[in-house]
Formats: C-alpha cells, sequence, structure tokens
C-alpha cells in the first residue's frame, strides 16, 4: 500500500509520542509513588452532612480523630468553595497533626466535582458527590501544607483551598 511520506511521517511521530506519553505515565506512577485513591463508600450527598447520617455530618471539630497513638483519621467534606475541616480563610479550623502522624482522609462532596491536591505529597484525587475518597499519608516533616481544588467548580473556585499543619512536638513520646 503505498503511503505518502508526510502522512507516514505523521504516522510514525504520533506512534512515538504514544510511548512518550506511556514512559511519562509509568514514571509519573511507579517512580513517584503516585496512589490512587480507593473509592471507599458510595453515599448519598443530599444527605452525607446530615448530623447522625455519616462522620461527615459531626460538629467540623469532631471530623479529625486519633484512632491509635499516632494514627488519625480526618473526614473532610468540600462544597463549593470550601473544605471543612481545613479552610482557615473561610471560618473553618484548619487540620493540626503532630509531627510523624499517619492519616487516613476520608474526602467527599455534598455539591459538585472538586479535588484535592495537597502540597508536597503525592496526595492528589478527585472529589465526588456520592462518593468517598480514601488516601493515607505519613507526615514526618513539620510544617503549613496547603491543599487546594484543582477541578473547576464555579465562580470561588480560586478561593477553594485549607491547611494542613504539622506541628513539631518534641513531647511526643514516639
Ligand atoms: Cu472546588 Cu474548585
Amino acid at each position: 500500500m503505498h503511503m505518502d511520506r508526510s502522512e507516514r511521517n505523521y504516522v510514525l511521530f504520533t506512534a512515538a509520542l504514544m510511548i512518550v506519553f506511556a514512559l511519562a505515565l509509568a514514571i509519573g506512577g511507579v517512580a513517584n509513588g503516585i496512589k490512587l485513591p480507593a473509592p471507599e463508600l458510595i453515599v448519598d450527598p443530599r444527605t452525607v452532612a446530615t448530623p447522625g447520617v455519616s462522620p461527615f455530618g459531626d460538629p467540623v471539630e469532631e471530623r479529625v480523630r486519633e484512632i491509635a497513638p499516632g494514627k488519625y483519621e480526618a473526614y473532610i467534606l468540600a462544597e463549593a468553595w470550601k473544605f471543612s475541616p481545613g479552610s482557615t480563610g473561610q471560618g473553618q479550623p484548619p487540620l493540626t497533626f503532630p509531627v510523624g502522624s499517619t492519616v487516613t482522609f476520608y474526602v467527599t462532596s455534598k455539591d459538585i466535582q472538586h479535588g484535592f491536591k495537597l502540597e508536597n505529597t503525592n496526595l492528589s484525587f478527585m472529589v465526588l458527590p456520592g462518593q468517598v475518597s480514601k488516601l493515607t499519608a505519613t507526615f514526618d516533616k513539620p510544617g503549613t501544607y496547603n491543599f487546594v481544588c484543582y477541578e473547576f467548580c464555579g465562580s470561588a473556585h480560586h478561593i477553594m483551598y485549607g491547611e494542613l499543619v504539622v506541628e513539631d512536638t518534641n513531647a511526643a513520646s514516639r
């Protein structure tokens, strides 16, 4: 079959691009240790934040729990345009953990699709209404980590962010 030279070049170029993309995915996923969130639970976004229905309905101060020494669970509710807890700019408490903590994040949305990206970690996932995303991370370095919504979610998307503080506690006995 005859193939024009420029056409053949385009086919070869496209094939090479696909290989580059596949390699980039493999390097990003394997070398950088990207973890995909597990769809932990299916919930009803209309009632998930109702008190008594789920941990997302609990008072915001009680949505971070120490379940064992140094192990925490954090239930974060996303909505346009804040994370509760976490969005200190919107009157929400920050997330605070002692250094060395292992934190399992449970995040869901009560309205539309949002994103959750925690800087300086490999935590990054979509937050979907109706589904609870779960990821675990250990924080060995003290400091303030910001997290942002990275899915465009409306006119105030750019102010949808939160703060996680890892405290340097010398008193921690571990
Ligand atoms: Cu929520 Cu962008």
